[in-house]
């Protein structure tokens, strides 16, 4: 049985990146790959969501519609373990014993520790040490995958090369995992700067489309997404990256594939318009699962209580067997 195991950051409003990197396909096939609900986890990591400033109240409800979002887009607690991990305290339990298992000159070396420390004035402690309690989430539940985009496969090796060394170290305690990535949109990047990541923490929105953002808006940042000078269409990521985003945003909607896609147009207008009709579709049925789910905040918290405590049994003994292992009485 393959145990798959992913998580995303209530740092933001969830994006077009995210769903098309992750989620989708949490929804689509992750979550049937196992009869047991025990085999694929999901949750929403709101710890991470405290390494740089932040708004109590504002992580609170991003939490919620976070949880609201993953269920609309079709995450089922029935098939799946959907929670948030603040409620099951193994994971900070095993992130200290990492910490002791990581050395700084590894955390420093994480790109995303690069980028957002640079733009910070004071570096919280936490930023640093992030990349072990992604760990600590992933080796909790003796994970075999982790369905993640691009931006986390760095993070991902980083928890195999602790997983092995504890292993090495302390005998055999935790399943060394391996990230999977999608097929194409591993990396959707921002409508307005193709060259950076579309991210849920851009100061500047226009180059983002979040899950909730209505059709008309959608519209709009797709129509003026920046593009390239060229007039025939090509996908070509290094010398084209504007229009090869709208390409692989267009497959990973339709199912399609970048460069056959390229061959069927003859405008980058018509590009534009079929990836915003797509993107709208993609989101519609989401938009209104969301909006029922909202109506009825119980329902929300009863999953995520059975999660947790679903969670919390699974990750109990092998947090336990890495306190043993490690010389804790
Ligand atoms: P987060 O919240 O930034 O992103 C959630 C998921 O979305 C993917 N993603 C993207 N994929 C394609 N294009 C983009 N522009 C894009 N932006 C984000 C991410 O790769 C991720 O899969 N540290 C993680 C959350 C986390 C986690 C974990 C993930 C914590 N513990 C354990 C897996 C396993 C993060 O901040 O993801």
């Amino acid at each position: 049985m393959t145990r798959i195991f992913s998580g995303v950051t209530p740092s933001g409003h969830l994006t077009l990146g995210n769903y098309l990197g992750a989620i989708q396909r949490w929804v689509s096939v992750d979550q049937h790959r196992s009869p047991h609900p025990e085999d694929s986890l999901f949750s929403v990591v709101d710890l991470h969501a405290l390494t740089t400033e932040h708004e109590p109240a504002r992580v609170r409800r991003l939490t919620r519609q976070m949880a609201t979002l993953l269920l609309a887009a079709g995450l089922d607690p029935k098939v799946c373990t959907v929670f948030v991990q603040s409620h099951v305290e193994e994971h900070t339990r095993l992130s200290y014993v990492l910490e002791c298992t990581a050395t700084d000159g590894e955390l420093r070396r994480m790109i995303q520790y690069r980028e957002k420390s640079a733009k910070q004035q004071t570096v919280r402690v936490s930023l640093l040490t992030y990349p072990v309690l992604m760990a600590a989430d992933i080796l909790a539940y003796r994970t075999d995958e982790v369905p993640v985009g691009v931006d986390q496969a760095q993070h991902v090796e980083l928890t195999r090369d602790l997983a092995s060394r504890f292993n090495q170290r302390y005998g055999h305690t935790f399943t060394v995992p391996r990230a999977v990535l999608p097929p194409v949109a591993a990396r959707v990047m921002d409508l307005q700067d193709p060259v950076s990541k579309m991210s849920k923490s851009a100061a500047v929105t226009t180059g983002t489309v979040s899950l909730l953002d209505e059709p008309a808006v959608i519209r709009r940042k797709v129509m003026r997404a920046v593009t390239d000078s060229g007039s025939e269409v090509e996908y070509d990521r290094a010398e084209r990256p504007g229009l090869a985003n709208l390409l692989e945003i267009l497959a990973a909607c339709t199912g399609g594939e970048p460069a056959a896609l390229a061959a069927e147009y003859d405008s980058y207008g018509a590009v534009k318009k079929d990836v915003a009709e797509a993107v709208v579709e993609l989101l519609r049925p989401l938009q209104e699962r969301h909006s029922a789910l909202c109506a009825d905040p119980g329902y929300l918290d009863e999953v995520l209580r059975d999660g947790a405590e679903r969670a919390r049994a699974l990750a109990r003994p092998t947090v336990d067997a890495a306190y043993r292992a490690i010389g804790l009485l």
